[in-house]
Parts: C-alpha cells; sequence; structure tokens
C-alpha cells in the first residue's frame, strides 16, 4: 500500500469520482473529492443569491461559507453549516455555475488551503489519501506519491455523466450533456487561475475502453509500480 498521496485529475466524466471512491476503500485511505467542495461554495453563493460572474460578491460568499468534508471513502459527505447538501451539489443549477465559481482567485485560495489542510491530516494515516480534482497534481499537492491524469473521449465522458446524473435522480439529455461536458472542458482549461492540465510527472490513463475495474486494476498496478 502506498503511504501518502494519490492524485487523481482529469476533466469530467473520466469515471473519476467512482474510480477514486473505489481506490480510496481497496487501499483503507481517506478520500477527497475537491470538486464537491466548488460545488458547495457555488451552492452557498447561489442560495445567498449572489450573480456567480461578479468575482468581488463570489468572494465575499465563499469567506463565509462553513464547508465540512467528511473523508470517510465508505460515507463520503459535503456540509454547509451543518446540512448535507451531497444532492443538492450534484444538481443543474451548481453544475451550471461551478465553473464560473472555481475560477474565481480567492475561491481557490481558500478551497485549495482547506485540501491541503485535509490531506496533511490523511497524508499520515496508514492507507495515505486519494484525492480527485482538476489541479491536485499541479497545484495542491504537488508532492503526490503518485500523480494520474485520467481521459476519456468527450462522448464517452457523455454518456458517464448521463448515467450518473440519472443515478442522482436528475433528469438528463446526452445532446445537453455533451455540449455541457465541452463548456465545461473549455472554462475549466482556458481559465487563468490553475487552468485544467496535466502535471508534468502525472501518468496519463486514457478510460475510453476501460470499465471501472479495468481501470482500477491499471491503477492497483501503478501503486505497486511505486510502491
Ligand atoms: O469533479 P466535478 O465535476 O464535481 O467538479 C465540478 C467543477 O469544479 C469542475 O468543472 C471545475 O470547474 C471545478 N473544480 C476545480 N478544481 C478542482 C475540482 C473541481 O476547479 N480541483
Amino acid at each position: 500500500v502506498l503511504r501518502g498521496t494519490v492524485a487523481l485529475d482529469g476533466p469530467s466524466g473520466t469515471g473519476k469520482s467512482t474510480v477514486a471512491r473505489r481506490l480510496a476503500s481497496e487501499l483503507g485511505a481517506a478520500y477527497l473529492d475537491t470538486g464537491a467542495m466548488y460545488r458547495a461554495v457555488t451552492l452557498a453563493a447561489l442560495r445567498d443569491r449572489v450573480a456567480v460572474s461578479d468575482v468581488e460578491a463570489v468572494a465575499l460568499a465563499a469567506r463565509s461559507v462553513d464547508l465540512e468534508m467528511g473523508t470517510d471513502p465508505g460515507h463520503p459527505s459535503v456540509s454547509l453549516a451543518g446540512e448535507n447538501v451531497e444532492h443538492e451539489i450534484r444538481g443543474p443549477a451548481v453544475t451550471g455555475s461551478v465553473s464560473a465559481v472555481s475560477a474565481v482567485p480567492v475561491v481557490r485560495e481558500l478551497l485549495v488551503a482547506e485540501q491541503r489542510r485535509l490531506i496533511r491530516q490523511s497524508a499520515e494515516q496508514p492507507g495515505g489519501i486519494v484525492v480527485e480534482g482538476r489541479d491536485i497534481g499541479t497545484v495542491v499537492a504537488p508532492e503526490a506519491g503518485l500523480k494520474v491524469y485520467l481521459t476519456a473521449s468527450s462522448h464517452a465522458r457523455a454518456q458517464r455523466r448521463t448515467a450518473q446524473d440519472a443515478a442522482f435522480g436528475h433528469g438528463t439529455d446526452l445532446e445537453r450533456t455533451h455540449a455541457d461536458v465541452r463548456r465545461r472542458d473549455n472554462l475549466d482549461s482556458s481559465r487563468e487561475s490553475s487552468p485544467l492540465r496535466m502535471a508534468g510527472d502525472a501518468v496519463e490513463l486514457d478510460t475510453t475502453e476501460l470499465d471501472v475495474p479495468g481501470v482500477l486494476a491499471q491503477l492497483h498496478k501503478l501503486i505497486e509500480q511505486r510502491g
């Protein structure tokens, strides 16, 4: 078992969340979904009726957010002021606004600091921590013992996202999801503050033709090699 941190980055719909959570369970590691943190801040801003294009108002809202992340891969949780928002942060309102909110530098500073704190806490534990996001290998934890960058064709990613939306009980439409996946890819890769890109020392894993057990097998192999 690899001690320390496994960083799993990549765009949405690569199977990252499913794989990260299962990998953490199998390793006896903690699990941190950083996308859920950006989603929770987005929900808080929307509830405050902040226009997400108003950078200063978003920054102000972010500073007053009381966010708590549970890092047990068996029961990962996201709470705002003690209220479990795990379901609501996956809804279309948040998904439509999260890229704008996550492009605000103050939001990133606040959340990256909190992510580093949670990682430090768990990296000392025997199983370590699996962290998924967009900038874990590049910005949040450049010292991670293993960095993997998951990719897949945008079509495969839209299909997975649609299935995930359905599983969360949200309405689905493959074409719209495909458009949304491409829109968020563009926003996430072109933003100035921590754009989505692969770390120089990350291993790229294309999951287009792999199912979840297939991706997990590859990850375990990489961890053994680093072991
Ligand atoms: O992974 P998920 O789709 O839940 O992430 C939602 C959004 O949060 C992404 O589209 C991206 O804008 C943002 N994000 C980020 N940095 C991270 C994780 C997520 O900017 N480390």
